[in-house]
């Protein structure tokens, strides 16, 4: 099974830019080349901060562009995003009986289930005792089979202390929810970054935003620093007992065959 991620979208109004950077164009050139190299996914999951002020305008846009992705596609919500404004422009995403964007998507490999961290109000991240029982009884329903989460906010510190600050807090509930559950992977957002390792004994991986990126910096700095590393997607393989989470940098498009006169050059 192969599923494509894309994060951190950060939609603006039409006409406004972000650091400089059109994220429409970024995430039109994430879809164009999604459609040409993998149109065979099964599903594309993007993980939350589909906008940067959760305006209904940007989340228009975002709906345009997404009407020429050729695969099925599931939205996350992130701190940047207006839960409220998201489901007026996209009524037809699937939330849990509280309002909370969250649902279960079966397939062949196992159960892939979204999870909503968004805390309005708040840039951390937060996952209160309605949405932990939600979460219960969806691991009751995959009862046997595998498992993968995936949800915008890490319910744990990478150490970068800008992020680790809004992070998931509160993890414990998470945590004692997914309990004995046969989760084989996380898969975040919100730290415009590639990351990956495992936390308490579950594998994990993040990826960059398609737009601002936040630099390697293991300083303690108050605000949060941005910096114009490139865009990417995660392109994922399941197959049984293994996962494997590709990053590919879409924009980057210079391919050099040894023994061109361009690969010469270089040496
Ligand atoms: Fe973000």
């Amino acid at each position: 099974m192969k599923l494509i991620q894309v994060s951190d979208l950060h939609f603006v109004p039409p006409g406004t830019r972000l650091f400089g950077i059109d994220p429409r164009a970024r995430l039109a050139a994430a879809v164009q080349d999604i459609n040409a190299r993998h149109a065979d996914a099964e599903l594309c999951l993007f993980t939350g901060d589909l906008t940067d002020q959760g305006a209904p305008e940007s989340y228009r846009a975002l709906r345009e562009v997404l009407s020429e992705l050729r695969l099925p596609y599931r939205l996350l919500v992130g701190n940047h995003d207006d839960r409220g404004n998201f489901a007026a422009v996209f009524p037809e995403a699937p939330r849990d009986e509280n309002g909370y964007v969250q649902s279960i998507v079966p397939t062949s490999a196992g159960d892939l289930i979204l999870l909503d961290t968004h805390e309005p109000g708040s840039e951390a991240g937060f996952y209160c005792a309605p949405r932990q029982a939600w979460l219960r009884e969806r691991l009751g329903d995959s009862s046997g089979r595998p498992v993968y989460l995936f949800m915008h906010h890490p319910p744990f510190d990478i150490g970068i202390p800008s992020l680790d600050r809004i992070r998931l807090l509160e993890p414990e509930g998470l945590s004692a929810a997914i309990e004995g559950a046969d989760v084989r992977h996380i898969f975040f957002g919100h730290v415009h970054r590639p990351v990956s390792g495992s936390w308490r004994g579950i594998p994990y991986s993040a990826l960059r935003s398609t737009v601002h990126q936040v630099p390697l910096d293991f300083g303690d700095k108050r605000s949060m620093p941005y910096s114009f590393e490139p865009p990417a997607y995660n392109v994922i393989l399941i197959c049984d007992d293994l996962t494997v989470v590709h990053h590919h940098d879409y924009m980057n498009r210079e391919i050099v065959t040894p023994g061109t006169e361009r690969y010469s050059a270089a040496e």
